[in-house]
């Protein structure tokens, strides 16, 4: 049986991501702050865990996985957007705690992970067009994601017997994208016009239908250089 370890399993791609793997009878273990009751009853271990908090994580997140010995598929999912604004007006706070959240996190995860010399076949950073594209508004998380495509690089250079890829998952319909497309038009920010017309469509996907597509995908990805960025949309 497959062994899975995914990070913000509590809403959008990453609740649909453990609930098809579920589905597959694999074992999946999940964290993040709120614990999804439905995929706990369906057999999702489950811890809540703040990813901000490094001490209390790492902790936590040792304790969980004591007798895991390896896992098949890692995917480092959860992660925030922040608000949409100049760089100008961005608060480095916030730049901070979306950077803490959607890279640094992931460091100290991956560390854990392979603590105990647990061996880990696949790594998936759910990384972003915006990793890319620096459109103007989309100030720290560019950042971040940006920085996350590295962090996953550096560590396919040490970590030999794993392969890893930054996987921009295309448009899905969650959260991140209920605040994003109901802003006001703004011209300086035109990719909201983009995800204002995909909203609603087959181009936006929900995160369980994201979960469907993106899974099979997987191993194709193990054919790409280990560290790598890839865009769904173009495999
Ligand atoms: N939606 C899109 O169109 C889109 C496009 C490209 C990339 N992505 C990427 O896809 C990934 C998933 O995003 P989504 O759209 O599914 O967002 P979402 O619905 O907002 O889900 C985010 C997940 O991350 C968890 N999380 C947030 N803060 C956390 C914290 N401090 N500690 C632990 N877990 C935390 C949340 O759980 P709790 O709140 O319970 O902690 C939740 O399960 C993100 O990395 C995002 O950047 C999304």
């Amino acid at each position: 049986m497959e062994k899975i370890f995914i990070t913000g399993v509590s809403s959008g791609l990453g609740y649909g991501l453990a609930k098809v793997f579920l589905e597959q009878d694999a074992i999946v273990y999940g964290i993040s702050r709120r614990a999804p009751e439905d995929l706990i009853d369906l057999g999702l271990k489950h811890r809540c865990v703040d990813l901000r908090q490094e001490d209390t994580g790492k902790e936590t997140v040792s304790s969980m996985l004591m007798q895991v010995d390896c896992f098949d598929v890692v995917v480092l999912n959860a992660g925030k957007l922040g608000q949409i604004r100049d760089m100008g007006a961005t608060p480095l706070v916030d730049i901070r705690d979306t950077m803490e959240l959607n890279v640094f996190a992931n460091k100290w995860l991956l560390d854990v992970l392979f603590s105990n010399s647990r061996s880990i076949a696949q790594v998936i950073g759910i990384s972003s067009g915006a990793s890319k594209s620096g459109s103007r508004g989309w100030n720290g998380y560019s950042l971040s994601k940006a920085t996350l495509n590295m962090l996953i690089k550096l560590y396919a250079a040490e970590q030999l017997d794993t392969h890893f890829t930054s996987l921009a998952p295309g448009l899905i319909d969650t959260a991140m994208q209920d605040y994003l497309t109901q802003l006001p038009a703004d011209a300086r920010y035109a990719p909201l016009e983009i995800l204002k017309a995909a909203k609603g469509t087959e181009a936006m996907p929900d995160g369980y239908r994201c979960a469907q597509k993106l899974i099979p995908l997987l191993p194709e990805l193990l054919e790409k250089e280990s560290g790598c960025y890839a865009d769904i949309r173009n495999l």
